[in-house]
């Protein structure tokens, strides 16, 4: 890989200017992390970046498959491309990420993307500089199809988006093949990095003052199970909340099937843990979970939560939601209602179910028509508001930590940021407090948010 990247950045040597690199992410925080990888090559191989792709010699599109329309983006925003690319012939087109993990994709760029130079997958981080390199010198296409692989790229240098706000994956893949999902096909079976390598990028992130640490995993709760059975997540948790400095600890997804005491306990007692935990339970009714293959039911959930309210009464949760998995009856999603209900979660993020080829779902013929799946999101979406305007009135007069991350909405002078439990909260302060934790007295609440003044 290293002669690669010398080889392209001795050819960009010779440009006038330095070239520009473009590389636009769509789906989860870890195709994000990917992004940032391959930001990290590009800079390696003297690359600058530009966010406009027009001006750009070379553009990445690092797509998502988990959902239809993400997939529609991604090929009308490819479609724009064109028109850029017949300006400067030299635009290097780049598609990478999930989608491209998919034969029938591939075959889509194939036909009617003609100008899209190289298409590679979610595991080819060690091959991209050669694949620039080749194109570079006269290769037509290059189309990658090796699968998502077993490998874990370590020691990738990455060009982060944040100076305070750091993701680290742990994992990467995903065994769990629940029946709607299309993650395990492009990314591959659960591979854990090893406790060493995610403790030690930790430390470096702390020297650098990243103040939130992000631990990413398709399901955090599996990790270890590959490794030589010594270490589990709780553990790890402990081992990153023992790393010197003032920082906190986030962490995304858990799946419920493998969540239990030991996680709460850990997350209880990591002082650098929120008590907070995103927990998806994609339905409430036990028969549309198991068409989903879940693998819990809706009491094995409800005891994990009143675990962790037995312990912390104010523990905090937020879910993912799946409606209208084929044949999902007006029955079956009022148990999905009263989960939402009983659970009280502080926020859902809510998504209608889009049929994946390949996945086991796809198969099944769905009775129910897609505007009754709207209406039952706007059911929930309703419900829930009320849920978490009604929460979130508890926390008036209370003083949270949080950190501050952005201007608000108000413009200058104004913050928003998120507290331990993940909430947002928003309040009057100056611009260079951004990235540092803050303590705010909660001064009420609002849709999905909560409003502050700075504790000085
Ligand atoms: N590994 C994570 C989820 C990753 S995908 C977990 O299990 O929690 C993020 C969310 O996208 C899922 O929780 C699910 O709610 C949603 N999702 C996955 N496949 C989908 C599909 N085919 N249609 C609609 N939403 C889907
Ligand atoms: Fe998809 Fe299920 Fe794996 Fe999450 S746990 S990535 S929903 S298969
Ligand atoms: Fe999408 Fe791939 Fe993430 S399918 S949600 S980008 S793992």
């Amino acid at each position: 890989m290293n002669s690669y990247i010398e080889k392209v950045k001795a050819m960009n040597k010779n440009c006038e200017a330095p070239p520009l690199a473009h590389v636009h992410n769509y789906g989860c925080q870890l195709n994000v992390t990917d992004g940032e990888k391959l930001k990290g090559l590009l800079l390696r191989m003297g690359y600058g970046f530009t966010e406009i792709p027009e001006e750009a010699d070379i553009v990445i599109f690092n797509t998502c498959a988990v959902r239809e329309n993400a997939e529609e983006r991604v090929f009308g925003n490819l479609g724009f491309l064109k028109q850029y690319k017949e300006k400067n012939k030299e635009m290097i087109i780049c598609v990478s990420g999930c989608m491209t993990e998919q034969s029938s994709v591939v075959e889509k760029i194939k036909a009617s993307y003609k100008y899209v130079d190289i298409v590679f997958g979610t595991n080819a981080f060690e091959k991209f500089p050669q694949f620039v390199y080749e194109i570079k010198n006269g290769r037509k296409h290059l189309y990658d199809n090796s699968g998502p692989g077993s490998t874990i790229p370590e020691g990738i240098d990455q060009v982060r988006s944040s100076s305070f706000k750091a993701s680290v994956p742990i994992m990467y893949g995903c065994n769990n093949f629940c029946t709607y999902c299309i993650v395990p096909y492009v990314r591959g079976r659960e591979r854990s990095r090893a406790p060493e390598d995610v403790v030690a990028e930790v430390k470096e992130l702390v020297s650098q003052g990243y103040k939130e640490i992000m631990l990413l995993g398709q399901n955090v709760n599996s990790y270890g199970n590959d490794l030589d059975g010594s270490i589990d997540f709780p553990e790890l948790l402990r081992m990153i909340n023992a790393v010197d400095g003032e920082f906190i600890i986030r962490f995304m997804s858990s799946h419920p099937k493998d969540a239990g005491k030991k996680l709460i306990d850990a997350i209880i007692d990591c002082e650098k843990v929120g008590n907070f935990l995103h927990l998806p339970v994609q339905s409430g009714n036990d028969a549309v979970l198991e068409r989903m293959n879940r693998r819990y039911t809706s009491e094995q959930y409800l005891g994990i939560i009143n675990y962790a309210r037995s312990k912390d009464k104010d523990f905090t949760f937020s879910s993912d939601i799946l409606i209208g998995f084929p044949n999902e009856t007006e029955e079956e999603f009022a148990d999905t209602l009263r989960i939402v209900e009983k659970v009280r979660y502080s926020n859902i993020y809510s998504f209608i179910y889009s049929k994946r080829e390949g996945t086991r779902a796809a198969r099944i013929e769905d009775a129910v028509s897609y505007e009754e799946k709207q209406k039952r999101m706007q059911r929930l979406l309703e419900l829930q508001r009320n849920i978490t305007t009604e929460d979130y009135k508890k926390y008036t007069g209370r003083t949270l930590t949080v950190l501050a991350e952005a201007v608000g909405k108000g413009g200058e002078g104004t913050l928003t940021g998120k507290s331990s439990e993940f909430i947002i909260v928003n309040f009057a302060g100056d611009s260079s407090l951004i990235g540092q934790f803050v303590k705010v007295k909660i001064t009420g609440a609002r849709n999905w948010a909560v409003d502050g003044e700075l504790v000085r």
